[in-house]
């Protein structure tokens, strides 16, 4: 099904933020778009257009729009005991037991785990815990989080100060001090010529290094990373990336905060992204697809030394000062808890480490269309960039807004992708076939011409 797509999607992002928008309703073209249903992988306009939705939302509706199961536990675990908290002393057996599960799948072995309900205090959540654990060691002083350009780690003030996305900070007197950012590991875009990958992940370590340095080791606390980019538009690291960076790290006994919020539960073909580079983080902070989206929850997984830290630091004040009011919640938990059954029972993995290399390969070929110049993914989370000039890598001027007039023509397609400036990135849900993958390529592949034919110059 194809039809007009509003013209001023800017307008409509700002409206879609805020709240009533009876009066915008009224004047289609510039208020939001009301998704009012969804089923498998697909949603549904109130005005009947169906589109397809290779983003699974924002990358968490892993299992589809609808499912019954998750429902029905919301249901009972509604009537049974719809709300307690975790404070003094107390928590709720669905916590205890999803606290467990996640222990026993975790890519290494970690000690505890906090919940929260969202990725961003998550991060928020790790941030604190790094300060806390250096002034537990005696090291108040190594408080700087390093972050990196275009990473993304959620809204909060700390989690978007650890962000790399100026235009998230502007006018927000952010980042706060004592947060700095290092390159991104986007090896088409920033490769000079000739560099290999190996060679463009030593330059990337070695600047990490310079920074660390310049900063003063004793001042630098911790590093945050998402395994692959996403909000950055869909950025697989190059080869040594990771090892090359972690060993910077260990050197100036820097932690690591894997941000797992997108990679976590079988994105890249394994449980967990740090599975798939072979990460080693003192703290694992997730969400999205451990709910399947249908709740909101995170939870961070810490290490038993800065566990140990944690507690000793508590003992001394007398309390651990540090919570919210939705933490653990038990219907979030309830969910979480089905959610990681259901993955096992469905043979998730497995389903990935099918259907993930199809929908790769398919990406692949889209190199060849004439606005493509770069085509990469791991799993089911794929990323292109929009050239102006392959050959040269010469992007788009950003007045252009080629990624803009991209994401409507997709939609004109019946499809959703995230743009990203000019990139775009697909991370569909978990579940998508290979004959929805067909389709989802093929109504890319029609936007990707109706967007050529408007921007070519002949
Ligand atoms: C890698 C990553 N971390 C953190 C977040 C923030 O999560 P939330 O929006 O649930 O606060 C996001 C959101 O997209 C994300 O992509």
């Amino acid at each position: 099904m194809t039809y007009a797509a509003p013209n001023s999607l800017q307008a409509r992002d700002i409206a879609s933020l805020i709240h009533p928008q009876t009066d915008l309703l009224r004047h289609r073209e510039q208020g939001p778009e009301v998704i009012a249903r969804g089923a498998g992988i697909s949603v549904t306009d109130d005005a009947g257009h169906d589109f397809l939705d290779a983003a699974a939302g924002l990358w968490c509706a892993s299992l589809g729009y609808a499912n019954e199961r998750l429902a029905r536990v919301a249901y009972e675990q509604m009537r049974r005991l719809g709300y307690y908290h975790l404070y003094r002393g107390t928590t709720n057996e669905t916590s205890v037991a999803l606290a467990e599960k996640l222990l026993r799948i975790a890519p290494l072995p970690m000690s505890k785990v906090l919940f929260q309900c969202s990725g961003s205090e998550a991060n928020d959540t790790a941030i604190k815990l790094v300060w806390y654990y250096h002034a537990a060691i005696g090291k108040p002083e190594k408080r700087k989080i390093i972050g990196r350009r275009m990473g993304y780690h959620g809204s909060t003030s700390a989690a978007i100060s650890a962000s790399g996305k100026p235009d998230m900070h502007a006018d927000f007197g952010l980042p706060f001090p004592g947060f700095r950012h290092t390159e991104f590991p986007h090896y088409y875009r920033l490769h000079s010529e000739g560099e290999t990958e190996e060679q463009f992940a030593s330059r990337l370590a070695e600047a990490l290094e310079a920074l660390i340095l310049a900063e003063g080791p004793e001042t630098v606390g911790a590093f945050i990373a998402e395994p692959v980019m996403g909000a950055g538009g869909g950025i697989v690291p190059p080869r040594t990336y990771w090892e090359k960076m972690q060993a910077v790290l260990r050197r100036h006994a820097v932690l690591f905060i894997a941000d797992e919020v997108i990679c976590g539960f079988g994105r890249t073909g394994n449980m967990w992204g740090s599975e798939t580079y072979d990460l080693a983080p003192d703290m694992i902070t997730c969400a999205k697809a451990l709910s399947a989206g249908m709740q909101p929850i995170s939870a961070v997984l810490i290490n038993e030394r800065v566990y140990q830290a944690m507690l000793e630091e508590s003992r001394k004040l007398g309390s651990f000062a540090h919570g919210f009011t939705y933490a653990g919640h038990p219907v979030t938990t309830a969910v979480a808890l089905e959610t990681l059954a259901i993955y096992d029972e469905m043979d998730m993995l497995g389903h990935v480490r099918r259907v993930g290399p199809y929908l790769q390969t398919l990406m692949s070929r889209l190199a060849a269309h004439p606005l493509v110049g770069d085509v990469r993914g791991v799993g089911l989370i794929a990323g292109l960039e929009l050239m102006a000039d392959k050959a040269s890598r010469a992007p788009f001027p950003v007045e252009q807004k080629v990624g803009r007039i991209a994401d409507q023509a997709a939609r004109r397609r019946g499809l959703i992708v995230r743009v990203i400036g000019d990139r775009i990135a697909l991370s569909p849900p978990l579940i998508i076939t290979e004959a929805e993958i067909d389709d989802v390529l093929a109504r890319l592949g029609q936007a990707l011409d109706d967007t050529w034919a408007e921007v070519r110059r002949d």
